[in-house]
């Protein structure tokens, strides 16, 4: 299921439109990486999987584009998303978070 662009952006303060733009950029993208593996898992044709699986992965660089320019924007996220790390890191006792070895 996709999302739906959470705010009406119109209705939004000057101050927040761009930060809320990123914000449903990034939500978009996370939500094509997701299509784009369901359609994949479901397809038996193996070209078709090969594209879909490239198409997704393409999707989190832009999830990744976004996300430098809400950066940019919201100084506060960028601080709490190296917060978030931290905490992770903190509970976790690894530096980073380990891939799953079934992911594909
Ligand atoms: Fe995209």
């Amino acid at each position: 299921m996709l999302s739906k662009i959470p705010v009406i952006l119109e209705k939004m303060e000057k101050e927040d439109i761009d930060k809320e733009i990123l914000r449903a950029g990034v939500i978009a993208e996370l939500d094509a990486i997701n299509l784009y593996e369901q359609m994949a898992a479901m397809t038996k044709n193996h070209t078709i999987k090969k594209v879909l699986l490239d198409i997704a992965k393409e999707e989190k660089t832009h999830v990744g584009e976004f996300l430098t320019l809400l950066e940019r924007e919201d100084p506060e996220q960028e601080a709490e998303l190296k917060e978030g790390k931290k905490e992770v890191q903190e509970l976790t006792g690894k530096g980073s978070v380990t891939r799953s070895a079934s992911s594909h």
